[in-house]
């Protein structure tokens, strides 16, 4: 039997159900060993009041939390490494980047074949691309890529994440119960990704992991919606901004940068409302005419490579 190592963190059990349901087709043909990312101090959930702000410098620099000890065997051979991850402000979260910056990642990474799997709202390529990276960089290499997202319109699943991260449940009750739908992933969307299990299974069988994303594609792996990535770009770009302004105060929970973080909320809260219908409409007229480049962007940010 080979062996498949599975790294995860979920806060809310979402991303456990999606990695579940990937990898039960691969138990034929795997021993899967599962790793769960626990941060020392957890991060809270519900995220109350500024908490949630406080995650956000670490967030975007990727400064890295403690972790209590891994407990698998760095050491050991595995035939493949799965890394399953959200992502907290455009980039990749707290835990999972205190991961990728750890001995032992190196260590099961190096010559490995690695496949991804983020269950996010809907915002992960700047994220993903930071994750490319750092893999390449500990010498694995990535042959493919699964990202299961909130389908609803964007401005929708804005409100759905909000109530859901502060108050701790995915459906509303009452008057929002029947405004809004459920946020996060849809159960259906969950249940069916184990066809991608399937894909990764049978690459393996057939010792092609280098067409392995052409065909997690075929089946829906993943969508590269162009407006959702021109407003990423840009929204990358000001937390760059906004997170060095906080951390230029202290480093993680200091109240001593609590007025910057405030500040950063509601410039969060405007511009999440206000700049998306503009900087969709705007990425609507232009990729119309820039429709190649578009394109070519897509499809890169469909790739592994
Ligand atoms: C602090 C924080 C920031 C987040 N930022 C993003 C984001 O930039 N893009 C996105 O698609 N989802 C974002 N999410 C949603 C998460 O990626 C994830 O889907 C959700 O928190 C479910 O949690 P779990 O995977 O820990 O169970 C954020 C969540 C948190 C807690």
């Amino acid at each position: 039997m080979k062996k498949a190592l599975i790294i995860y963190y979920s806060q809310t059990g979402q991303l456990k159900k999606i990695v579940d349901s990937v990898t039960s087709p691969l138990r034929e043909d795997f021993e899967l060993v599962f790793e769960e990312l626990k941060p020392v101090p957890a991060y809270p959930f519900p995220w109350r009041g500024l908490q949630f702000y406080q995650a956000f410098p670490e967030s975007v620099q990727q400064i890295p939390c403690a972790l209590e000890p891994l407990s698998f065997n760095a050491d050991q051979d595995f035939d493949l490494v799965i890394l399953a991850y959200q992502v907290w402000y455009l980039s990749p979260s707290i835990p999972f980047s205190a991961f990728l910056q750890s001995p032992a990642a190196g260590k099961v990474m190096k010559g490995k074949p690695v496949v991804t799997i983020l269950g996010v709202r809907n915002m992960w390529i700047m994220a993903q691309e930071s994750v490319k990276k750092q893999i390449r960089g500990l010498g694995g290499t990535l042959v493919g890529n699964i990202v299961l997202v909130d389908p609803h319109p964007n401005l929708v699943s804005l409100v759905t994440i909000v109530l859901w991260m502060s108050k701790g449940v995915s459906k509303g009750k009452g008057l929002i119960s029947k405004l809004f739908p459920p946020a996060g992933v849809p159960e259906p969307s969950i249940r069916e990704a184990a066809k991608f299990g399937e894909v990764i299974r049978e690459a393996f069988r057939l010792g092609q992991t280098e067409k392995l994303q052409g065909h997690l594609l075929e089946k829906g792996a993943l969508k590269v919606n162009p407006i959702l990535m021109s407003i990423e770009k840009r929204g990358r770009m000001m937390f760059e901004f906004w997170s060095k302004f906080a951390l230029k105060k202290g480093g993680p929970w200091d109240p001593a940068r609590e007025f910057r973080l405030k500040l950063f909320k509601y410039y969060l809260f405007s511009a999440g409302f206000l700049l998306p219908p503009l900087i969709s409409s705007i990425s609507w007229f232009t990729q119309k005419i820039f429709y190649k480049k578009t394109k070519r962007l897509q499809d890169y940010y469909s790739q592994v490579k």
